[in-house]
């Protein structure tokens, strides 16, 4: 079990866990596309985006794994500023989709 910090808020967790399946398990909703069960994660929409504070950087929680120590942003502005412009860029790209 390793500690992180999401939005101020201290969880234990299992170590080697990806960012988003700690995220789930804690009813904290991280909107995602590629994400499936079935599949290993590929992180190749970024939706899942998520803002780490050290480093400092965005990073696909689908395919990142939780490690001690980290403090982690789901919805600042920064975040929510990305996912929208991958949501403007999937949608340039596929009009008719
Ligand atoms: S859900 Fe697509 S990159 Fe994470």
């Amino acid at each position: 079990m390793v500690t992180i910090d999401v939005n101020g808020r201290a969880l234990a967790v299992e170590l080697g866990a990806t960012i988003l399946a700690v995220l789930k398990k804690h009813n904290i909703r991280v909107p995602s596309l590629c994400n499936m069960d079935e599949l290993r994660p590929t992180g190749s929409c970024r939706l899942c985006v998520v803002e780490l504070e050290n480093p400092h950087k965005l990073v696909p929680s689908c395919s990142y794994p939780v490690a001690e120590g980290m403090r982690i942003h789901t919805h600042s502005p920064w975040v929510l500023e990305t996912r929208k412009t991958i949501i403007e860029l999937l949608l340039a790209d596929h009009p008719d989709d």
